[in-house]
């Protein structure tokens, strides 16, 4: 019986030694696969933290969205949703599903008539072409590959047949490469690169080999022609004005004035020639180049300066010496300094484009923006994108809300 129990006793530590050693191994194993990605994405200049929060996201799926009203990250675990690839479809299939695509857009096309000459024909996932897009620019045909693996052989096939009259270029927007990122004519009569398109009877110039974006977001039509309908005899604020496409509906909406914010000139340069294309009025103060955080922190002691302010900020943006804005995390910052320039009972037409931000923490954040401008803000309207944007998951596409702000505070922040 003793010996019994001794044995027992031998072969419990011995299975005891073995998870030991088992449980030691793995652990050794996993700090050398961490410090061989450590020093490997160091090495490489990327940083190693956003290594491990794509690991995460790979193996568990997830995403993170920020409080502003708890203060707090909130880690979510969610279903990865599906879209439709083109890379298995055949000529036939893409042929189908490019007729498809026209044919979806075609009241909206018969409405434009002659006053508006581009519009998106294909809108990735929700046109059956993951990680592509392809805009109609009067006679040119844009294609943006947004993933290195989408494949654009067959519709680059395909779109001369359909469209011979058109001139195609194609931008590789996912490489870092600036000779990918700027766009090049692979088919068509030949084209000078730059040229005019109508938004309701609005000029806009185009730049199609810039590695940057074209020079107006056609998402944006709509919110374009509410600012256009809404400007009369208003003061109208432009953050991050791009080419200044709100300043110019604004302007030919009857706006007593418009200024512009951007920190890049050459922005401002061609929203500038945006007026000039539409002999809209303009002076030394409708463009200027500044930080927008920075410009309506240094504006905000002058309450009441703006009737309407139009605020559409990137994702992300860096900021010299401090902290990255963070769209989906600072943007109750942003609409809170807003309030500190615009007058009593004004407008916010506030923009976010950020797939990471979903409606519901839009508004969260616009409730948070008025508890720390202490006022009170109405959301009037909403508008979404135009139905040639059709919602996927894999692209972001503009989304706004129209704020009536009911009260300015005494001390804005
Ligand atoms: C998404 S675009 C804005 C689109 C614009 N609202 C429109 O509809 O045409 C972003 C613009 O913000 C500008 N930008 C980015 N960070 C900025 C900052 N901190 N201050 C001022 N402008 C900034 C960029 O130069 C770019 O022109």
């Amino acid at each position: 019986m003793t010996s019994l129990l001794v044995l027992a006793q031998l072969d419990w530590n011995r299975v005891a030694v073995k998870s030991v050693a088992i449980n030691v191994s793995v652990a050794i194993i996993l700090i050398c696969i961490l410090s061989v990605l450590h020093i490997s994405s160091t090495h490489f200049g990327y940083p190693p933290k956003k290594v491990y929060k794509s690991i995460v996201r790979i193996c568990f799926n997830t995403t993170e969205k920020w409080n502003p009203l708890s203060n707090k990250w909130k880690l979510r675990v969610f279903r990865r949703k599906t879209v439709t690839d083109a890379s298995d479809s055949s000529p036939v299939e893409i042929k189908e599903k490019i007729k498809e695509a026209a044919l979806r857009r075609q009241m909206m096309i018969t409405s434009f008539t002659s006053h508006t000459n581009a519009w998106r024909l294909i809108h990735s996932g929700a046109d059956g072409f993951d990680g592509i897009t392809v805009d109609v620019l009067d006679d040119v045909l844009l294609v943006e590959q947004h993933r290195e693996h989408a494949d654009i052989s067959h519709l680059l096939q395909e779109l001369p047949l359909q469209f011979p009259d058109k001139s195609i270029f194609v931008k590789k927007r996912w490489s870092r490469l600036s000779e990918h990122r700027c766009g090049e004519q692979v088919a068509g009569p030949r084209h000078p690169h730059i040229l005019n398109i109508l938004e309701n009877d609005l000029r806009f110039g185009i730049r199609l080999t810039d590695e940057e974006h074209i020079g107006l977001f056609l998402d944006s039509r709509m919110p374009r022609e509410w600012v256009r309908a809404n400007s009369t005899d208003k003061r109208v604020l432009n953050l991050f004005s791009y080419t200044g496409g709100f300043g110019v509906a604004a302007a030919a909406g009857g706006a007593v004035n418009t200024v512009n914010i951007d920190n890049k000139n050459s922005a401002l340069r061609y929203a500038e020639q945006n007026y000039q294309k539409n002999g809209l009025p303009f002076d030394s103060r409708t463009f200027f180049k500044c930080d927008v955080l920075y410009y309506l922190k240094r504006a905000a002691g002058q309450k009441g300066r703006f009737d309407l302010i139009v605020v559409d900020p990137p994702p992300r943006f860096k900021r010299r010496h401090q902290r990255d804005f963070v769209a989906h995390r600072d943007y109750h910052k942003l609409i809170a300094l807003c309030i500190g320039v615009l007058a009593p009972g004004g407008t916010i037409l506030a923009g976010l484009n950020a797939l990471k931000a979903s409606d519901e923490q839009m508004d969260t954040m616009i409730e948070a923006a008025a508890m720390e401008s202490h006022s009170t803000i109405t959301t009037t309207g909403d508008i979404t994108a135009p139905p040639d944007f059709p919602s996927t998951p894999d692209r972001p596409v503009s989304r706004f809300r129209i704020l009536r702000v009911s009260h300015t505070p005494e001390n804005p922040r």
